[in-house]
């Protein structure tokens, strides 16, 4: 499942984002690069111990964890710690698939279940740029505005085009969902939506309540923790 969170963060905080972005030391990306991945990586990012990648990671994570479409769609367990890149002058990522394990700073290892991208900057702001993400049904392009997010299945093959005009910024990590499958995190998801509607319609209907405990009777049942 691909998934769209607008408004991740407020006008004023991508605002604050941007400032100490641009402020902030960028280093080559291929410095965290696997194998495969330094072949087709062409971009700057902020070291993972970098102040500012630390401060504005904190604000997504906490703006993340009180926003109701990201709770119900991810179903997060871990989160990792939010990173950042930078792409101008043609910098690109070619076709590659992240990562399956990575480690929190604790050293706990985590499974890559969905990976985020949220951006900083506008569409308008940059030429290229797109994340395109290999979806079942086919190839999806990516380009949001600033302070959304996309969320994406890390199983897939992605890739960002070259940035040929203006800068590229924007957050990027990882998250391990308490529902590893991304097919029953899906229908979970699509249930959610539709009791919530229904709840917003009837909400005394008897049907309500009834959707709802099996709703989190599925989740108990699936549910790794
Ligand atoms: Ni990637």
């Amino acid at each position: 499942m691909l998934l769209a969170i607008p408004n991740v963060l407020t006008p004023e905080q991508v605002a604050e984002g941007r400032k100490l972005l641009e402020s902030a030391d960028w280093v080559d990306g291929k410095a965290t690069a696997g194998h495969q991945g330094a072949r087709v990586k062409d971009n700057m990012q902020l070291p993972v111990d970098s102040p500012v990648a630390r401060q504005l990671g904190q604000i997504i994570v906490k703006a993340l964890s009180t926003n109701p479409l990201f709770m119900s769609a991810a179903l997060p367990l871990h989160i990792l710690p939010p990173m950042f890149n930078r792409y101008s002058g043609g910098q690109t990522f070619g076709t590659h698939v992240d990562g399956s394990i990575r480690s929190l700073p604790s050293g706990q290892r985590i499974r890559t279940d969905l990976s985020c991208t949220l951006f900083f900057y506008g569409p308008e702001e940059y030429d290229g740029g797109e994340l395109i993400v290999e979806d079942t049904y086919g190839s999806k392009s990516v380009k949001l505005p600033a302070g959304h997010m996309i969320l994406y299945p890390s199983t897939s093959l992605h890739q960002v085009t070259p940035v040929t005009r203006g800068t590229r910024l924007c957050s990027f990590f990882w998250l391990q969902s308490m529902i590893r499958d991304d097919g029953k995190r899906a229908m979970l998801f699509d249930m959610d939506v539709a009791i919530q509607r229904f709840g917003t319609e009837n909400a005394t209907h008897p049907s309500v309540i009834s959707l709802t405990g099996i709703y989190h009777n599925l989740l108990r049942q699936w549910a790794e923790m």
